[in-house]
């Protein structure tokens, strides 16, 4: 047997991949299995970006390689896009880097930014492949915690209290991933103070934005933002499109060149029919964001059924695309989540998937039609 390089051992297989394989193989054995767990968006994309993207087959050239950086018109979409809905300028040509969906982007900055031994402040609870890609780059990952009691927000007075001579990287992640958290402004001008002061690099991870939030806010918008700062954002959720794969990198200049360094050595190009309907999309008026909204809505008002069927309790005020719910004292996420997907074949994750600080809690997705999310409440019933 050849054996497996080290940082291997660092990591595990993603929880979702693992268990997904055990739903799929419950589905064989045809169990009806509900997915609440996943945050796939079932819903369609915008039509007119499917459409571009069948018409554009035909056009010159569209079988090529594709630039590096994105066709140009994609990138100054961007930053139209971003200077609409954000209020932040940016130079489409300079400041804008098109990804193959932005979980990419968390490898490339990683390797990018962070050299062996480096260490990485990573959320707890947060989205897991910050800290798996530190330590696949063997730097690593120091969770500092997100509690329900301080908001699920980070407590400055502790990080400050932190060695932080070999953090190079922040994650954050606003609104946040699983709970639904939005920042206030007053956490944008103090995490970049917070990297300013600590030569700390601040990576906003913002993908959902545009669901069932009325204020979707970049971190670009804030002072000194370009100098530490860089963002990531998708269009997997605000726009359906998470199987086409586009995201996108914001920042400065000469970071953007740094991670299109790693870049440039790891893929060649988006597929130009995917970039010419991610143009598209990118043009929606504020109707799209609106219907989609006026769906998740009516889903989420059932999701909260479900959960009060199961006893859970839950912030009516968090944003995005899953419900956070709090278990009755004393459950552990994991057994609860495996009884739930035993006794009424209802797939949710448990909170843990997120970091130690998720026991406790687990996470609904609003990614299925209400007629199913319907069913699973009568289930439960
Ligand atoms: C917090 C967070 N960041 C990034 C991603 C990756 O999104 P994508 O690569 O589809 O843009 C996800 C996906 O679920 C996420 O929840």
């Amino acid at each position: 047997m050849i054996q497996v390089a080290d940082r291997l051992k660092q990591v595990e297989e993603y929880y979702f991949s693992r268990k997904l394989r055990e739903v799929a193989f419950l589905k064989s054995q045809g169990k009806p299995i509900i997915n609440l767990g996943v945050g796939s968006p079932d819903l369609a994309p915008p039509f007119k970006a499917s459409m571009l993207l069948r018409d554009s087959l035909e056009d010159e050239g569209a079988n090529k390689y594709q630039s590096y950086q994105g066709l140009p018109e994609l990138r100054d979409e961007v930053a139209n896009f971003y200077k609409s809905h954000y209020n932040v300028s940016l130079s489409g040509q300079t400041e804008v880097l098109p990804l193959l969906g932005s979980k990419e982007g968390i490898m490339h900055i990683s390797m990018a930014f962070l050299n062996k031994g480096d260490e990485v402040l990573v959320p707890n609870p947060g989205y897991p492949t910050y800290g798996a890609v530190a330590k696949l780059v063997e730097a690593q990952p120091v969770l500092y915690d997100l509690t329900e009691d301080n908001n699920w927000l980070p407590d400055f007075i502790a990080l400050e209290r932190l060695d932080l001579s070999k953090v190079k990287i922040m994650w954050v992640n606003y609104p946040h991933m699983p709970t639904g958290t939005n920042a206030p402004n007053k956490f944008y001008d103090e995490v970049i103070a917070f990297g300013k002061r600590h030569n700390i690099l601040i990576v906003n991870d913002n993908p959902y934005s545009f669901i069932l939030n009325d204020k979707p806010i970049s971190i670009m918008r804030y002072n000194n933002a370009k100098d530490v700062c860089l963002e990531l954002n998708s269009l997997s959720k605000t726009f359906n499109m998470a199987g086409w794969r586009v995201g996108m990198l914001i920042g400065n200049y000469e970071y953007i060149s740094a991670v299109l360094k790693v870049k440039s050595n790891m893929d060649s190009g988006m597929f130009y029919g995917i970039q010419k309907g991610a143009i598209e999309a990118l043009q929606c008026s504020a109707m799209w964001f609106v219907s989609l909204n006026s769906v998740y809505e009516v889903r989420r008002a059932l999701i909260w059924q479900l959960a009060d069927a199961l006893n859970c309790t839950y912030d009516r005020d968090a944003t995005g695309l899953f419900v956070w719910a709090k278990l009755p004292p004393h459950l552990k996420s994991e057994e609860f989540t495996d009884l739930v997907l035993k006794e009424h074949s209802i797939f949710i994750a448990p909170g843990t998937v997120f970091g130690s600080n998720g026991e406790g809690y687990v996470r609904f997705s609003l990614c299925e039609p209400e007629e199913v999310i319907e069913e699973a409440i009568a289930r439960v019933k």
